[in-house]
């Protein structure tokens, strides 16, 4: 008998084998299809799209199509997040990448919240001054990114919070217990600071009334852009739109989410070259066959190797060397030590390169936070 562990997607909880089709009818959220994918390659830049679209890691949406109408008129800006309750692993920068992504390509504004009082607010165990010190660092991973000082905001909640608080409140008169409870799964033991935070990660779709917010997020975090696309219009904003990412696997095996609890489950973004060596060649789970000579004659399963899929979603840039891969490895050709290989050196290399990048960028956090253009226009607000 197959007994699937009924999956759990919300906010703070994701468990069970993770069926992503059944998440967009779970949360009435739409595909992004080719021909949609196809007009967004048009209006680019570049003439591509990015990693993520092409290889449907970026698979659902809401209301995207309305942006992309109109996008070359700068429609649009984006708002995505972070709550810092520790130190940040790859699986951490995908919002930020496509973010920047965004930016890049059609000029838009970026406002990044990092949810200090949501991470307070949820920790068995961080007080404030901890969340302080993780809040900075994690701020410097995310300027890693190298987003354009004067188009960007990056802002933490306990102290940007008067300048939120007015349209909190709004959505939070218009939203009672019953729906809080039914979209977020809270109950009775759940704190009543976690409760109004909810109220608080809506107010960025508010930010630049004319245009379109567009969120670049794990599909998990859903649930609080359904509470806004309810109430948004009664008070004169408009809905926002969300693309939706799938959600990076552990290093054990392609379902399920990257956890900073599980130290081998996750590549952080400070490891060092021998620790990121042994976490792949120790634990990555192999679609390989158990003796080489099984391998060669029966060849190995992609679809199911954590190597493969990485290198698919995120490592990997070329189109014709992913399905180079996938056939080597497929027909035996290539074996699961070599696939390994492959991908630990494409690590290695990202690390090497974030962690050069953070260095250089620290110099513009503050441009970020208080004296870039927009900065300084958000907190003269
Ligand atoms: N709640 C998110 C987390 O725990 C952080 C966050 C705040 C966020 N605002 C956001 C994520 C907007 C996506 C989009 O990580």
């Amino acid at each position: 008998m197959n007994i699937k562990k009924e999956q759990i997607v919300t906010p703070w909880q994701v468990s069970g084998e993770i069926d992503y089709e059944k998440l967009i009818s779970q949360f009435g959220t739409t595909k992004l299809t080719e021909k949609l994918k196809k007009d967004l390659e048009n209006k680019t830049k570049s003439k591509k799209l990015h990693l993520f679209f092409r290889r449907n890691f970026i698979y659902s949406h809401r209301d995207f199509n309305k942006i992309v109408e109109n996008i070359e008129n700068n429609n649009f800006y984006i708002y995505t997040g972070r709550g810092p309750s520790g130190k940040m692993h790859i699986g951490h920068l995908i919002s930020f990448i496509t973010a920047k992504w965004f930016q890049d390509e059609f000029g838009c504004n970026v406002y990044i919240m990092l949810s200090d009082d949501e991470k307070y607010l949820i920790s068995k165990k961080l007080n404030l001054e901890e969340i302080n010190k993780i809040s900075i660092q994690n701020f410097e991973e995310i300027a890693a990114i190298g987003f354009d000082p004067d188009k960007t905001f990056f802002f933490k909640n306990t102290e940007y919070i008067s300048k939120m608080y007015k349209t909190a409140l709004k959505f939070a008169k218009r939203t009672n217990l019953s729906t809080a409870k039914a979209i977020f799964g809270f109950n009775n033991e759940t704190n009543l600071g976690h409760i109004f935070y909810t109220m608080i990660q809506i107010v960025p779709t508010t930010f630049e009334r004319d245009k379109y917010c567009l969120i670049p997020a794990g599909i998990d975090q859903d649930p609080y852009w359904r509470i806004q696309r309810d109430i948004s219009e009664k008070l004169n904003f408009k809905k926002v739109t969300a693309i939706h990412n799938k959600l990076l696997s552990p290093i054990q095996g392609i379902n399920g989410k990257m956890s900073s609890s599980n130290e081998n489950s996750a590549i952080f973004l400070d490891d060092d070259e021998k620790t990121i060596k042994n976490k792949i060649n120790k634990y990555a789970f192999s679609g390989g066959k158990p003796t080489l000579e099984e391998h060669r004659k029966y060849g190995g399963i992609p679809e199911i190797d954590v190597c493969y899929n990485w290198l698919n979603i995120l490592f990997e840039e070329e189109d014709n060397k992913i399905n180079e891969i996938y056939k080597n490895y497929k027909t035996g050709k290539l074996t699961s030590g070599e696939l390994k290989k492959i991908l630990i050196e494409k690590i290695i290399l990202f690390i090497k390169k974030h962690k050069e990048n953070k260095e250089k960028n620290k110099k513009d956090l503050n441009k970020y936070m208080y004296s870039g253009k927009l900065a300084k226009q958000m907190w003269e607000k």
